[in-house]
């Protein structure tokens, strides 16, 4: 990044040190900002400053280490500590499902109860969690403070691109009762050079519920379609580049897999559907591609379980929710991992991201090895259900002299399918030409 801000420096106050805050907070110093950054937890504080990051996240590391070394960025426990001296207060906690399938705003409004006599007169509190339409209302309405304006300014980064994301994100959207506040959140990000969508807080908070479930809809269609693809014996390849070639369908997010999940999809699309049902409309589409994916999962796991053969030993490639990020929350990969644990199947895993041994999977029943060939050894399946780019590059010839059978399952389509079948491999799923 270029580096200093064409605004004036601002202090900056984010609370939470997670997926969205921490990238947040360190693209903020890089623009030249004052931040601080509130984390309860002393272990992820601790790390951080001292220059580590829980998450895998490219550049993240590199930047924070600049950014403390600058002194532009001090980490505190308290909200309240970092809100003190802020012009601007960034809320970054989780917002989880509840039992319901709405929000838990629960951490939300303890943050804002905690500020309410910290923030500094006339801050602008701007809430970057995912929320309801109508939560910035209640957060101001809570927070009784009207000289404290509230912006909505959701987040749209990926995790494992989230500085990338941070630093270009395709649009900033910034919402407020008071226009003026929610401009003077989007000057703060002027540097990323991202078209400004200005708008009142519900439309903002909309967007991100949207987006997201537009994405996962876009997903079950792609993957329905390459269920019914490798059932006719059509290329998946050629069939997702083939409609997302024409601009008006767009190529990102048509690559098949095992379903969607992750720590966001799933609980926006269920969110979303309650926010519909509370309002009396009917997001029917929505409940379709949250049940498209449930079917596809299922699919996948009768397809890798009727392979393998009862009882059968199958070396599991990935359990992260996609490649480059060591996150399992919502995996598809790990939901299919453990339905073919349930089947009776003997499984072994392998993920870069996962050390041997770990006994988060063993508790699941999946035993965790240190590399591909270890999966491999005895294997009656290799199937790869996250892709990490590794994945594409198997030794084909030396897995063939350690499995069991020769038969391949590819649910991301990132195995070479031809090195495989030249090594006598059959290679089925979504690469199955
Ligand atoms: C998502 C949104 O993309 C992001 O804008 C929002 O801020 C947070 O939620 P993330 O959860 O990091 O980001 O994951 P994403 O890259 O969107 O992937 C979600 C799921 O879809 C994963 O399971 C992934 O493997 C799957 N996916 C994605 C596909 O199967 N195919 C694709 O082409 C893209």
């Amino acid at each position: 990044m270029d580096g200093a801000s064409r605004t004036a420096p601002a202090s900056v106050a984010v609370v939470g040190a997670g997926y969205v805050g921490t990238p947040t907070a360190l693209v903020l110093a890089s623009f030249g900002h004052r931040v601080w950054l509130a984390e309860r937890d002393s272990a992820r504080r601790a790390a951080l400053a001292s220059g580590r990051s829980m998450a895998l996240e490219e550049g993240l590391e590199e930047l924070l280490v600049e950014q403390l070394a600058a002194g532009r960025l001090e980490l505190t426990e308290r909200a309240a500590d970092a809100a003190r001296l802020a012009s601007f207060c960034f809320v970054c906690v989780a917002t989880p499902t509840g039992p319901d399938g709405r929000a838990d705003l629960s951490d939300l409004f303890s943050v804002v109860d905690e500020l309410r006599s910290h923030l500094a007169p006339g801050a602008i509190l701007v809430t970057k969690s995912t929320v309801p339409p109508g939560t910035a209302e209640e957060i101001a309405a809570r927070l009784g403070r009207p000289d404290v304006a509230v912006v909505s300014n959701p987040e749209f980064l990926r995790e494992g691109s989230a500085i990338s994301d941070t630093q270009r994100p395709d649009r900033t959207v910034v919402g407020s009762a008071d226009e003026a506040a929610a401009r003077a959140v989007a000057e703060l990000f002027a540097p990323t050079g991202a078209p400004v969508v200005v708008t009142d807080t519900r439309t903002a908070e909309l967007i991100k519920y949207g987006a997201n479930a537009f994405l996962a809809t876009k997903l079950s269609y792609i993957n329905s379609l390459a269920d019914l693809a490798t059932r006719l014996g059509a290329d998946v390849a050629a069939l997702s580049r083939g409609l997302g070639l024409d601009p008006r369908i767009g190529s990102s997010f048509l690559r098949p897999g095992p379903g969607w999940g992750g720590p966001c999809l799933p609980k926006d699309a269920a969110a979303l559907l309650a926010v519909a049902e509370d309002a009396g409309v009917s997001l029917s589409l929505v409940e379709a591609a949250i049940a498209a994916n449930a079917a596809h999962q299922d699919a996948v796991v009768r397809d890798i379980a009727g392979l393998a053969g009862p009882q059968g030993r199958v070396a599991v490639l990935g359990v992260s929710f996609k490649a480059h990020t060591r996150d399992r929350r919502d995996s598809p990969s790990l939901a299919v991992a453990r339905q073919l644990v349930a089947e009776g199947l003997h499984l072994v895993a392998y993920d870069p991201s996962v050390p041997a041994g770990d006994p988060e999977l063993a508790a699941l029943g999946l035993s965790s090895v240190a590399s591909v060939a270890e999966a491999a050894r005895g294997a009656d399946v290799i199937a790869a259900l996250t892709e990490w780019p590794e994945f594409a590059d198997l030794d084909w010839a030396g897995l063939g002299g350690l499995v069991a059978r020769r038969l391949a399952y590819d649910a991301r389509g990132i195995f070479d399918a031809r090195a495989a079948r030249d090594a006598g491999f059959r290679v089925l799923g979504l690469a199955a030409r």
